[in-house]
């Protein structure tokens, strides 16, 4: 398995449709609105793995249902096979939507786990409509070649949240430290200029706007962009270079997705002329 998934990593030739793709779901995602709503930023968690569990237990169920019980649990396997149908659509558009963040191998592989999820529900489907029609034994084939699916889409799934990293907070391993930090001079900040330093390791971003100075840690809890690199919003927020979420600064909190987790805050002190830092919050 790690060697055909190692060959979709490698399949350039999926770059194209890749591209267009994603440039479709950024359009439609592109409200606020939206992306916040698709990203799990209103939950602090990404949504689409929490939506996931829904169909894959419901056509789980469905399948045990349709090989122990036979014609008797029919029923209630059609209606498993209907609540996973309904489930599949915000589940999808959450996918939809961080995928369209990923970049290379990570999207490639991501594009493979969309189409086998969405050939998975088109056969779900069909056999919602069979079994309707009275048509169980039919309609348990089809609804196990979708489960069949839909379990090597999941295994792709988790190869872009464990190994690739998509959706995980790359802020998480940052060890926090309660020690007070020297990090620059004082003069080395500029009014409204986000000011990269480092306090025991770990990337920060300085920032002074209205006269009064925040600091964030510099690593992107999305997906690792350098916050320092960002851009000041006129309301005292950093949006991320890289995918644009958006984080305020007097305590991390995101404005804006794709970012579900708040950026870790800072505290900051000006002690003869120099800048020290420590952590907001410490284990
Ligand atoms: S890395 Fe994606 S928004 Fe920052």
């Amino acid at each position: 398995m790690a060697r055909l998934v190692q060959a979709v990593e490698d399949f350039t030739a999926l770059d194209a449709a890749c591209r267009r793709a994603a440039g479709l779901v950024a359009r439609v995602t592109r409200r606020r609105e939206v992306k916040n709503a698709l990203s799990g930023t209103w939950l602090g968690h990404p949504l689409h793995p929490v939506l996931s569990d829904i169909p894959i237990g419901a056509w789980v169920m469905a399948s045990l249902l349709d090989a122990t019980t036979g014609a008797q649990g029919a029923r209630a396997a059609r209606l498993l096979v209907g609540a996973g149908l309904a489930a599949a659509v915000p589940t999808a558009a959450a996918g939809a939507s961080d995928w369209s963040d990923t970049y290379g191998a990570t999207q490639r592989v991501g594009l493979v786990h969309g189409v086998c999820n969405g050939t998975a529900t088109a056969l779900q489907a069909v056999s919602w409509v069979a079994r309707r029609r009275g048509h169980h034994a039919k309609g348990a084939v089809l609804s196990g070649a979708g489960l069949g699916l839909t379990l090597s889409a999941a295994y792709l799934g988790g190869h872009l949240s464990f190994v690739r990293g998509v959706g995980v907070n790359h802020a998480a391993f940052q060890e926090e430290t309660g020690t007070w930090t020297d990090v620059a001079a004082e003069s080395d900040l500029v009014d409204e200029q986000p000011l990269r330093a480092v306090a025991s390791g770990i990337p920060v971003v300085l920032v002074r706007h209205d006269g009064q100075v925040s600091v964030l840690s510099a690593t992107c809890t999305h997906a690792g962009g350098p916050l320092d690199e960002g851009h000041l919003e006129a309301d005292g927020c950093l949006r991320c270079p890289w995918h644009g979420s958006t984080f305020r600064l007097s305590d991390g909190k995101v404005l804006r997705g794709p970012a579900s987790v708040a950026q870790p805050c800072w505290e900051v002190k000006v002690e003869a002329g120099r800048l020290r830092v420590r952590a907001r919050t410490v284990a």
